[in-house]
């Protein structure tokens, strides 16, 4: 069969593309790399016009100035929810004219099936291969989900993303039109780790053993950890987004995916976002697979490998250990994402540990990220009964299985030292330090 003939058939451009969405669409959109930014934006001037009202747009991890997360004069015509804010979202969000759905990152697909349907799916895709296949690409997450509740396929490809070949793939007898929008693709910045990341890095390096099996999440302080494993061996890679430091870590050797139980010699993940190198890392490279998030986040795949590392960030930890890293009191700042998967995921695992690592402190050290009480209003990301080690320039507590005033104790002991006699102060009227 001619593929490219069908595919010429269903070729159109983005303003012909976003004419056809009508009054109360609910449209679908997945995480970073995957998102349409050409669509989108002829869309927000069709909004602009007042030519649509009431449609919505779902996205995870916005990575494109969308307008409908950046101007509230659209809301009512055009308005974003997202499953995990990235930086667009969150403002919208925090001033009320974008709406968020709490979800842990492995149920997506779940609550897809079950709650959501779309009247149109726009995903971005690397260029038709001679079979009629294309690749999602970087992001794997909750598509095939979305694809399984949709009236409409919209793809927009762009020949730099690169081809995943052990990823997503969707066929062009299932998508209804096409547009081509060619551009760079979007980098997340690149922080070098300052000396307090690297040194929590170091702490939580010393803790792991060769053989681990790593997931790492976003920020300054993972990209640390990821910089000192590099003179680990026979690392593996079971992640939710696939990172920089990733890369290094397995152009170095230390990653080499041989001591992993399930998907051996192969790195796993949800999604990918980072720099051009992580981009030309995946293009037409089967060492690395990119895999639907219900399957890749699930607690119970997670721990078939052993010794798996989980390490991610937090706002603030309260003296029983419970995670807030969504809000700044009942200001919105992230979504749970996959922390609580890996965390759950790598205390199941044999010899498994997870770390949520942090700096003691906030806004220039006037804040202590260890608190007595979580600030009103605070969500608790990780509870108290799932945490594992919590790390801090200052050291390691290990609160898992432990009573409630060693965790006291050994949380004041990696305080910033500004604030512990305050935190003493407190657990001992609290009756914490037995
Ligand atoms: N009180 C007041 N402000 C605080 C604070 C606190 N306790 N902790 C942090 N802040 C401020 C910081 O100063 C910073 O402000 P700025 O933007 O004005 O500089 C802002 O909040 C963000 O803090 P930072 O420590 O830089 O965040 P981060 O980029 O390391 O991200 C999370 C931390 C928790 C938001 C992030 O890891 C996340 O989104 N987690 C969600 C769940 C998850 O872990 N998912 C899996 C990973 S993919």
């Amino acid at each position: 069969m001619d593929f490219s003939a069908v595919y010429q058939q269903k070729l159109t451009d983005a303003a012909s593309l976003a004419a056809r969405v009508e009054n109360g669409w609910n449209i679908g959109m997945d995480a970073a790399l995957a998102q349409a930014p050409g669509f989108a934006e002829a869309l927000a001037a069709r909004a602009a016009q007042n030519e649509v009202s009431g449609v919505w747009v779902q996205t995870l991890l916005d990575v494109y100035p969308f307008a409908f997360y950046q101007d509230e004069a659209l809301s009512g015509k055009l308005n974003g929810m997202s499953w995990f804010s990235g930086g667009f979202a969150r403002k919208a969000i925090n001033a009320g004219f974008a709406d968020i759905i709490p979800a842990y990152y492995r149920d997506m697909p779940g609550h897809i099936r079950r709650a959501w349907d779309y009247d149109a799916v726009v995903i971005a895709a690397s260029p038709m291969d001679k079979h009629g296949y294309f690749s999602l690409s970087c992001t794997s997450s909750y598509s095939e989900a979305m694809l399984d509740k949709t009236k409409h396929i919209f793809l927009e490809v762009n020949r730099e993303l690169p081809r995943a070949v052990c990823g997503t793939q969707i066929h062009i007898s299932r998508v209804d039109a096409v547009i081509e929008n060619d551009h760079a693709l979007p980098v997340l910045p690149q922080a070098t780790p300052d000396e307090l990341s690297t040194t929590i890095g170091g702490y939580i390096a010393e803790l792991i053993p060769d053989g681990a099996c790593i997931q790492l999440g976003i920020g300054a302080i993972p990209d640390a950890v990821g910089a000192a494993l590099k003179t680990k061996h026979d690392l593996g890679i079971h992640t939710e987004m696939f990172t920089d430091s990733m890369v290094e870590l397995i152009e170095c050797g230390a990653v080499n995916n041989s001591k992993k139980q399930i998907h051996r010699y192969q790195s796993v993940t949800t999604f990918a976002y980072g720099s051009q190198r992580i981009y030309d890392y995946i293009d037409d490279n089967p060492g690395i697979a990119i895999m639907p998030v219900d399957y890749v986040n699930d607690p119970a795949v997670i721990c078939k490998n052993d010794n798996v590392i989980s390490i991610n960030a937090a706002l603030e930890v309260d003296l029983w250990g419970q995670v807030c890293a969504e809000s700044i009191g009942t200001r919105h700042v992230s979504g749970s994402g996959g922390q609580v998967d890996y965390v759950r995921g790598a205390c199941q695992s044999r010899g498994g540990k997870s770390f949520i690592a942090f700096p003691s402190t906030a806004k220039g050290g006037t804040i202590s990220k260890i608190k007595p009480i979580l600030t009103p209003g605070a969500i608790v990301t990780t509870a108290k009964n799932d945490v594992d080690y919590v790390v801090t320039e200052y050291g390691v507590a290990h609160l898992r299985g432990e009573s409630l005033a060693s965790r006291a104790r050994q949380l004041i002991a990696i305080a910033h030292p500004d604030f512990r006699d305050e935190l003493t102060f407190d657990a001992k009227k609290r009756g914490m330090m037995i």
